[in-house]
Parts: C-alpha cells; structure tokens; sequence
C-alpha cells in the first residue's frame, strides 16, 4: 500500500498539536507492538497520545492529507490483531480518554470516554446502584473503547447481551477529521440508517471512538454459582441446552474442558478444585437476581437437569471467596494456554443447539490434522473459543497444515449455520477465512463502506478484508 513513511517535518507537526502526547522512544513503540495475540509483533513509527477531541481531529486531518496509517489502541487485550499498526504509521494510543464524562443516573445512561477500564466503570456505576453487565475476560484490564471496537462479549452475554446491545451513541472522529455523533441519546431509534451499530464491532477501521452513550439497567443484588463436573464433554454441551429449554436463563453458562480448568490452577497455582481422572468438562453455571429464595430454587432445579447426565458431585459456591476463585480459574484459561504452548485461538460461534456437534468436529478434525486442542468458552451463547495448541506438531505442519485444518473447521462452523467470531473480531488472524462465511457481494459491500468512510484507506489498514 502506498503509505508515507513518517518524516522528522511529520513528527513536528504532531508536536504542534496541543493535547498531544508524542512518543518515538524505543520502549514506547515496543510497548505498542503488540497485543494479546499470540506472539504478533508490529513496531508503529511513532505513538500519538492525544486527550482532546480536537487532538485526535488534527491528528487524522494531518494523516488523511499525509497518506500516514492510524491504528487506534486501547488497552491491547485484543485477541485477533485489531490494535496493531502492521503498515507502521501512527498508533494512536488512547489511554489519556480516561474519564467517565457523566452518568446520567435519571435516564440510565453513562456518557464515557474510550480509555476507561471496563472493571472500573462497572463499579463506578455499580456504586450509583447500576449496573453495565458485558464483562470480557480480561475486563480488568481492557478499555471500554476496544469493547465497542470489537463488540465484545463475555460470560454475562447469555442473560445480558453483548456489548452492542448496550451502545447507545457513538462520538467518533473521521478519516478526515470531522467529528460526528453517530446516533442519538435514546433507548429507541428509528431514525435513519443505524450508524451507531455500523461502528461498533468495526475494529477501528471506519473512525475514531472519542465518546461513548451506554445504557445501563438497575444493579442485581445476589448471585449464586455453580461447578459441574461431567465425565463426557459432548453431555456437558448437550446440558447448555436442556437448562435453557427448561426455561432457565443463568447469568452466565461456561464450558471448559479438564484441560482448559487443569491449566488455568497451574497458572494461578490454585489448589482450587478436585478433579478427579475421568472428569472430561465443566460447566460453570452462575443464577442472579434480586431473591435469594428464588436464586436457591433456580440452582436446585438447574442441578435436577444436569444431574440426568453422568456427572460427579455439583460444587455450590455460595462464599465470596469461592465465586471469586472459580473466577478466577476461568478468567485466567486464556493466559494459561497462552503460557503454556505455541497456540492459535479461534472464536467460533454457532447456534447453541448445534454446541455437542461442534465439539466434536473439533475434536475429529483435531486428529485428521495432527493437532490438539483445548475448547472454552460461552457455552450459553453457542460461543466456543477452541485453542489449538502446537504441542509435538512440526513446524511445518503448524504453518502449512494447521491452516488448512481451521479452514475445514469454519466450513463446518459456517454448515452449522454459525461464523468465525463471536466476540474477538476478525483483525489481521481471521482475515483469510472471511471468505468461508461471506460470498463476493457481501464482501465487496462491506469494503465500499469502508471507502466511504475512509476513502484514502489510512484506518487501521489490513485488517478484516484481505
Ligand atoms: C475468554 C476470552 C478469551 O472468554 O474471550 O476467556
Ligand atoms: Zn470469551
């Protein structure tokens, strides 16, 4: 692509821009090289760290005109790429957006700037008795900005809904630097195409998140948790959907596999749970509400469901300290496999009663290819994150042959009637497989948008299309 390398005349002019942090040291660019993507590493040119609307407007005013690439970052927890400026160019670090603008507690509405850590804007509104339910894993550590950029997801979504069920309104700057409010601040919204929804999930490729509009609902007082060991992986997936034929709708319904639990105790070197030898998956259920009473009534029936399968004794975690580490133990399943071995994670996502037969394609096409795999995920919402891991496979077969095992296995996922992400976004690791779930007229529909909005194509280039 015919970008301008960045010159010393550059550099000066992004220090003449007030509200703007300027960073060319060795350690900061290193710092920005990378994400949470397996081992990728791209070095930026330089990293801009604006703090103004104005800032980022000047700044992609001056690209637009340069030809200069601008990839956005927030907290660099993505997980297919989306952060990385793999053209070089700018990275425009978000991290100084980092302040809860209003909350408008009378409309359930929180204005918010990009930067925020998710966690901490959930307390902040949990403290004023409201509550923003969409919790990624890394929730702690994330930004609230790369949530909405990739329409993330997260163990609540099966009750609550993603990300983009609760952007209301986005404030965003243009490749060209313009500054719009894509929506509107309200609960319905008839009014004309939905630019709203069009930027979410659009991983930074059609402009600049500068505000956010979310919804909240009212705070949910009490939870109680639940650990399903059962001796065959498929029933756990088949129990996903006998709980919520029932009419039961956890606040969180999780799937891991022994190895993806056994890996995550190393990793927090967590006594945690037993597990005994032929214990091939949980299901880790969380019930919430504002009755205790009900709550206790809900998990007896959900343990009378599960309890038709082969399964060993149900663990009640009722103690703060057991939630928490249950939690933790799924929480950490990413980084656990990450540390582990040379991986790949894929995102796949189907309809939830095609769940027991995605596992085991997984598993099948895990031996026709020579590879093992470990599956997590959100089993309430059909999502499963399959992490390949390259244990004893050469490294031959781990770049020519594994590629053609996660091709086969998408056509599988596409034939189940599901895609190649639930909620980590396609990025620079997926792009080569948009292919299996979108034929040329949506494809090519897609990329005349990212033309319009973005003509010069200095947004997050490389990323989602090929
Ligand atoms: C999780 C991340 C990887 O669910 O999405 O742990
Ligand atoms: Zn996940």
């Amino acid at each position: 692509m015919p970008f301008k390398k960045i010159l010393q005349e550059d550099i000066s002019f992004f220090h003449s821009i007030s509200g703007n942090n300027v960073l060319t040291d060795k350690e900061q660019l290193e710092r920005c090289a990378s994400d949470e993507t397996e081992d990728l590493h791209f070095l930026p040119e330089i990293v801009l760290q604006p703090d103004t609307v104005e800032a980022v407007s000047n700044i992609m005013r001056y690209c637009n005109e340069q030809t200069i690439p601008v990839t956005a970052r927030g907290a660099g927890t993505g997980l297919s790429g989306g952060a990385l400026a793999i053209y070089g160019g700018v990275v425009l670090d978000m991290k100084r957006f980092n302040k809860i603008i209003k909350l408008d507690k009378r409309n359930f509405q929180v204005i918010t700037e990009p930067g925020i850590i998710t966690q901490e804007l959930q307390e902040y509104v949990k403290a004023e008795g409201l509550f923003y339910p969409p919790d990624p894993a890394s929730k702690g550590s994330c930004f609230i900005g790369g949530n909405v950029s990739e329409n993330s997801g997260g163990p609540k979504a099966v009750k609550y809904g993603v990300v983009k069920d609760y952007v209301l309104n986005l404030e965003i700057v243009l490749a060209n630097g313009d500054v719009m409010w894509t929506g509107a601040n309200v609960l319905k919204n008839a009014t004309g195409y939905n630019l709203t929804q069009l930027v979410v999930g659009s991983e930074g490729t059609l402009g600049i998140i500068t505000k956010i509009v979310l919804r909240l609902i009212p705070a949910v007082k009490h939870d109680l948790l639940l650990l399903v060991p059962f001796r065959s992986a498929v029933q756990a997936c088949e129990a996903v959907n006998a709980i919520l034929l029932a009419g039961y709708t956890p606040s969180a319904l999780e799937f891991m596999e022994r190895d993806a639990l056994e890996w995550s105790m190393r990793y927090v070197k967590s006594e945690g749970i037993h597990l005994p030898d032929d214990i091939e998956a949980h299901l880790l259920i969380e019930v919430d509400g504002n009755d205790m009473e009900q709550l206790y009534k809900d998990a007896e029936a959900i343990s009378a469901i599960v309890q038709q399968y082969n399964i060993d004794e149900v663990l009640f975690a009722d103690s703060h300290e057991q939630k928490q580490m249950l939690w933790t133990l799924r929480r950490k399943v990413g980084e656990a496999v990450k540390s582990n071995s040379i991986y790949k994670e894929e995102d796949t996502v189907v309809p939830r009663a095609e769940l027991p037969e995605l596992l085991q394609i997984i598993k099948r096409i895990g031996k026709e290819y020579g590879f093992q795999s470990v599956c997590y995920g959100h089993a309430g919402d059909g999502n499963l994150h399959v992490n390949i891991v390259k244990g004893k496979m050469s490294d031959e077969d781990w770049k020519l042959k594994l590629p053609q095992g996660i091709r086969v296995l998408f056509k599988e996922v596409a034939r189940l009637g599901g895609t190649i992400s639930g909620e980590h976004g396609i990025g620079l690791v997926q792009k080569e497989y948009m292919d299996i779930v979108f034929n040329n007229a949506q494809i090519s529909l897609m990329k005349e948008i990212k033309r319009v909005f973005d003509p010069k194509g200095i947004l997050n280039p490389g990323k989602i299309f090929l």
